[in-house]
């Protein structure tokens, strides 16, 4: 099977109430760890790869070791551009054999944006990859950029069916309180989502995807993990998984999952060397966390997303 696009994983995934996945990938531990998990449960997948993912381990080594995976699971993944800041990032992307593209026009003005994702969504769509905009801004670290707490925006109800007209996107990323990283809520605070704007959103596009970023629930396991070997991680608060399973329900058809993918990893590795002081293989360490992800994801597919069996 080809890699797809995340056209038909969508409208299944509206119609019946569930959400795809969206991991973000960076080497091959992480991939096998994930599209594994995927494979036992016959769940559909998009891997996502940041502009930063890209510089680190190479376009090439990436589609070729997506590509393995789909060899090996046989499973419908689509290949996605996360977070794509500029026309030619898309390009290069849409043109290297991704399936799906990100603009995030979301840092700059309103018309700024829509200009550029029409720009994008003319191009990709010539070429049969499908784009996600983004309206609202999300606070925390993507990328080199950080949006500080207290400078992210909610999305404007109003703007979002002016937004899918005029740009032509597939897909659309809203603010409604999540945030990248492991620090989206203060510790003793109470998570707070605007379902009353994801309703809104839903109301002025009926049937069309919305995506959620920063869905990273933070797991607490692995925080521990991390902080009982060596690290010391402040307190930190992720999205409650009943939370994601709400908005699963709802319009939200791509949930995205990068920081509960590298605590998983770091967690299980600092505790492998900790307890194995004097090994030195790569192999020795590397093992245990492509499980503790292989595990995690699993989890995620199962009790969050509500996509298993679905490929
Ligand atoms: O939203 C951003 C993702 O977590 C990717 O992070 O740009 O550090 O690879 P990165
Ligand atoms: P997390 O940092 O919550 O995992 O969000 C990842 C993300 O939104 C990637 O685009
Ligand atoms: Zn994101």
């Amino acid at each position: 099977m080809p890699l797809v696009t995340s056209a038909d994983m969508f409208r299944k995934a509206y119609e019946g109430g569930y959400a795809i996945g969206a991991f973000n990938v960076n080497n091959m531990e992480i991939i096998q760890g994930i599209t594994e998990a995927a494979k036992e449960l016959r769940a559909p997948l998009i891997l996502q790869v940041s502009s930063g993912a890209r510089k680190y381990a190479n376009h090439t080594y990436l589609m070729k070791l997506v590509e393995a995976a789909i060899l090996e699971t046989g499973l419908p993944i689509c290949l996605h551009l996360d977070h794509g800041d500029t026309f030619e990032l898309c390009k290069s992307c849409v043109d290297g054999g991704f399936t799906s593209v990100m603009i995030d026009g979301s840092h700059h003005g309103y018309e700024e944006n829509v200009a550029l994702t029409a720009k994008v969504v003319e191009y990709a769509h010539a070429h049969g990859v499908v784009v996600e905009g983004e309206l609202g801004r999300l606070e925390g670290v993507e990328d080199d950029v950080r949006v500080a707490a207290g400078m992210g925006s909610y999305t404007d109800p109003d703007q979002v069916y002016d937004f899918v007209t005029r740009t032509g996107v597939d897909s659309l990323a809203i603010a409604i309180g999540t945030s990248h990283g492991a620090y989206k809520f203060k510790p003793g605070t109470k998570p707070l989502l605007r379902f009353d704007i994801l309703e809104e959103v839903q109301r002025r596009l009926p049937g069309f995807p919305v995506v959620l970023h920063g869905a990273s629930s933070v797991m607490p396991e692995f925080v521990r993990m991390i902080n009982e070997n060596g690290g010391s991680m402040p307190d930190a608060v992720g999205i409650p998984e009943d939370m994601l399973r709400k908005a699963a329900g709802m319009a939200v058809c791509k949930i995205n999952i990068d920081s509960d993918l590298r605590l998983a990893m770091t967690g299980t590795i600092r505790r492998y060397l900790a307890e194995h002081p004097a090994d030195f293989d790569p192999r020795q360490y590397l093992k245990p966390a492509r499980e503790a992800i292989k595990g995690m994801v699993a989890h995620k597919l199962e009790n969050v997303l509500g996509c298993v069996g679905k490929a």
